[in-house]
């Protein structure tokens, strides 16, 4: 019950059925390894949409040379299996893009910035800060590709997770700017329902020790959401709270931020249009993320 394309041309002519067939299309990008969160999207997308399509590529313009993008996990016939197996509303088309990097980069790819060759797209002013501070390439092979996958796929709405916090608002800019016409979605996190860790395909990385230690950053932001709830607004608490909680985990923290949520300018305290509290830590050569909304969600 799955089709699965793999070049340009196919997708072009599965659109063109959808558009025939008066299939409004809602597209989950991925770069596979399938988890419940991916597939709380691809729920959220069949809600809306006819016809749900889930692109599956790892994107090596998003990789710094000394990132993980060789050992990256690739699964596409368990992620094909997952697909087929998920409930959802009778009747919904399931599609999934795999494209070859040939295909997608067809001037070719390398990590090496330097070496790079073609058209790329920057969204300035929210790249560059938080995830972009330690990843400087990140969020330009993000855009760059997403990019080419709503060119390619042409979705009527789009799919991403809150768990990638910036990721959202660089790929709401870039519609805003680019004039897609399409309307993209947020969708909340989802967590292990034990002990809170956010799902993530680089979970898979962490030694057992290093799995029992992770979810502390998120008893964090839960402790600071807590304070928050009893009326504590400033950053030096906020943030307290989640270091206090990350060091009983033993946790390496790259960055805790308390930002605005439209521009993820830093703040001092939470204001009025509320604030997003999040970081990003090491455990060994692995790095993950997380974040919550204080405020509004
Ligand atoms: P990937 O990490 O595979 O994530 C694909 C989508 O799933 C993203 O929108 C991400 O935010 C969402 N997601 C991942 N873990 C989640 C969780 N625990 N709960 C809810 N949503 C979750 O993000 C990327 O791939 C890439 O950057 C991509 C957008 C595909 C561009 O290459």
């Amino acid at each position: 019950n799955v089709l699965v394309l793999h070049t340009v041309a196919e997708v072009r002519t599965w659109r063109q059925t959808q558009q025939e067939q008066n299939k409004s299309v809602g597209y989950v990008a991925t770069m596979g390894a399938l988890h419940a969160g991916h597939l709380n999207l691809v729920d959220a997308a069949a809600e809306q949409c006819d016809s749900v399509i889930v692109s599956i590529f790892v994107n090596p313009a998003q990789f710094a040379p000394h990132e993980d993008l060789d050992r990256y996990p690739r699964t596409l016939p368990d992620d094909i299996s997952k697909l087929a197996a998920a409930t959802l509303p009778p009747g919904t088309t399931r599609t999934v893009f795999a494209p070859s990097v040939a295909e997608m980069y067809p001037r070719g790819i390398t990590t090496d910035r330097a070496q790079q060759r073609g058209t790329f797209v920057e969204v300035l002013g929210l790249s560059e800060m938080l995830e972009g501070g330690t990843r400087p390439h990140f969020f330009r092979g993000v855009a760059t590709v997403v990019a080419k996958l709503f060119h390619i796929i042409m979705p009527d709405h789009a799919f991403f997770g809150q768990k990638d916090v910036q990721q959202c608002c660089v790929l709401r800019a870039m519609v805003q700017d680019l004039h897609f016409p399409l309307k993209l979605h947020v969708v909340p996190t989802v967590r292990d329902p034990e002990d809170g860790l956010a799902l993530s395909s680089r979970n898979v990385y962490l030694s057992p020790e290093q799995r029992l230690r992770a979810p502390s950053f998120y008893r964090g932001l839960c402790r600071a959401r807590d304070l928050f709830d009893d009326g504590i607004v400033s950053r030096e608490n906020l943030i307290a709270a989640v270091e206090e909680e990350a060091a009983a985990g033993a946790l390496d923290i790259e960055y805790i931020s308390l930002s605005n949520p439209e521009d993820l300018s830093e703040l001092e305290s939470v204001g009025s249009s509320g604030a997003v509290l999040s970081g990003a830590w090491r455990m060994g050569t692995t790095r993950l993320i997380d974040n919550i909304l204080l405020g509004f969600n």
